[in-house]
């Protein structure tokens, strides 16, 4: 294969990236960023590199969600608390009920940059640049929001580098040690799914009390009081990825150092282009997303770019074809991946296959279309004998309306615009994103 250089990709075809008019700024943004510190280290790449290993052997399951876009003006304590208790509310389901460790991956710190359909938004006649996350230009329908600023860079780098801190802390200074597990319902939580939330909580607890008087503590297991919560994002904005990509002394390899793993979008995988050629060159797991528009051989060749040993852990294809196309492409696509042997983590994005928009002009997803594309992503790997090893979501720990549906806290059409806060696309408020893990934790049993 081709040499490669984390700048390598400069030479294919990008798409998706916005127009800077003042390409000397740009410069010298992205060189301040390439000497800024890390947002990961290496070695912890390694440690998820090996739980996804487990994850595509069947042995764990992997629980990846976040917003669909992280925002400068929702940045605050209370919303990465919320979303890091609803991961870890999620990932005690999953686990108690579904008996498998639970690989915890954040869509957050750094999922600020947004793809779009179209290059240009009109509004009553007026054409503006589309908004492309807050790494590139402001949400505002203003002609100066929507100038992409390179300032934004910078100002993405500091606002994952809080967030980033503020997990770390969370994750091992106390808020996750299991003794709260019933600390972490959130007061949203409707009186159904808290309290088959609180039921769980306590059986928790009454195992904690049991291991303990057996010996088993903190001490002699620290992961009752500690856990991990990855990070990662769309490696959309190349510019800013190479700024962040660091060689390890420690192997000489080549580590995306913006976040612990870097997916690419539908829209940027194209096998000759930009995307597909950075990505093929670092040493992070790496998802790919999935529709049905993708042929069984394009598919192997993707593998075979970003993948060419065949190792377990580094891909993840994130499959997102939507309810009603799943049964008739995905089956295909395992038979293909078997027939050649490939190694694959696959996981179920039942988000953005299911997205239509409401009678009130909402982008929104029904819960019942999200539900059957993870029934069917389970059904379709039972039947294939391979592993549906995981779920990537957006979803938030806030009491929203953006998803209409849902189980006891049910959300109609009409209520959609009482709370719709997203930045870009709809997402599963506490109960609904409860809601679907208790459904998983029992296909996993
Ligand atoms: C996303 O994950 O927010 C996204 C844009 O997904 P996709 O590339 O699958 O459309
Ligand atoms: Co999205």
């Amino acid at each position: 294969m081709r040499s490669w250089s984390p700048n390598s990709w400069r030479e294919k075809t990008i798409l998706q990236q916005p127009t800077y008019m003042n390409q000397d700024f740009l410069k010298k943004v992205e060189a301040e960023l390439s000497g800024f510190p890390p947002l990961i280290f290496a070695e912890e790449v390694k440690t998820l590199r090996s739980n996804f290993q487990k994850v595509t052997n069947g042995e764990a399951f992997l629980l990846q969600g976040g917003d669909c876009a992280e925002s400068f003006s929702d940045f605050n304590a209370d919303n990465i608390r919320d979303m890091f208790k609803i991961i870890l509310q999620m990932a005690a389901v999953l686990t108690f009920g579904g008996g498998k460790p639970v690989v915890k991956v954040g869509r957050l710190a750094g999922q600020f940059a947004k793809p779009r359909s179209s290059d240009f938004e009109t509004r009553n006649g007026i054409s503006l640049p589309s908004y492309r996350g807050d790494i590139v230009n402001g949400i505002e329908f203003t002609e100066t929001a929507r100038v992409p600023n390179p300032e934004r860079l910078k100002t993405a780098y500091f606002h994952s580098a809080a967030t980033q801190n503020l997990v770390r802390a969370f994750a091992r200074g106390g808020l996750a040690d299991l003794h709260q597990v019933h600390r972490w319902n959130l007061d949203f939580a409707k009186d159904e799914e808290s309290s088959i939330y609180m039921d769980i909580a306590d059986r928790i607890t009454r195992a904690l009390k049991f291991m303990e008087s057996c010996g088993i503590n903190a001490e002699t297991s620290p992961q009752i009081a500690q856990t991990t919560l990855f990070t990662s994002h769309e490696a959309l904005l190349l510019n800013y990825e190479e700024a962040l990509t660091r060689k390890n002394s420690l192997d000489d390899k080549w580590y995306g150092c913006s976040a612990h793993m870097l997916w690419i979008g539908e829209r940027t995988r194209g096998l000759n282009e930009a995307h597909v050629e950075y990505l093929r060159g670092i040493e992070n797991p790496i998802g790919i997303k999935i529709s049905d528009k993708i042929t069984d051989d394009e598919l192997i060749k993707l593998i075979e770019k970003i993948n060419p040993n065949n190792i377990a852990g580094k891909l993840n294809l994130i499959i997102r074809m939507g309810a009603s196309k799943i049964d008739n492409h995905l089956p295909r696509l395992i038979k293909a991946v078997e027939k050649e042997g490939k190694k694959i983590l696959w996981s179920c994005d039942p988000m953005h296959g299911n997205t239509i928009k409401s009678t009130n002009d909402l982008k929104t997803r029904e819960f019942d279309s999200i539900l059957n594309e993870v029934k069917s992503f389970f059904a379709i790997h039972e039947a294939e004998g391979t592993y549906a090893g995981g779920i990537h979501l957006e979803m938030t720990g806030r009491n929203v309306t953006e998803c209409t549906g849902g189980v006891a806290d049910c959300v109609n059409p009409a209520n959609l615009p009482d709370r719709y806060e997203t930045q870009c696309d709809p997402r599963l408020n506490v109960n609904q994103a409860l809601d679907l893990a208790f459904l998983i934790a029992d296909k996993l049993k």
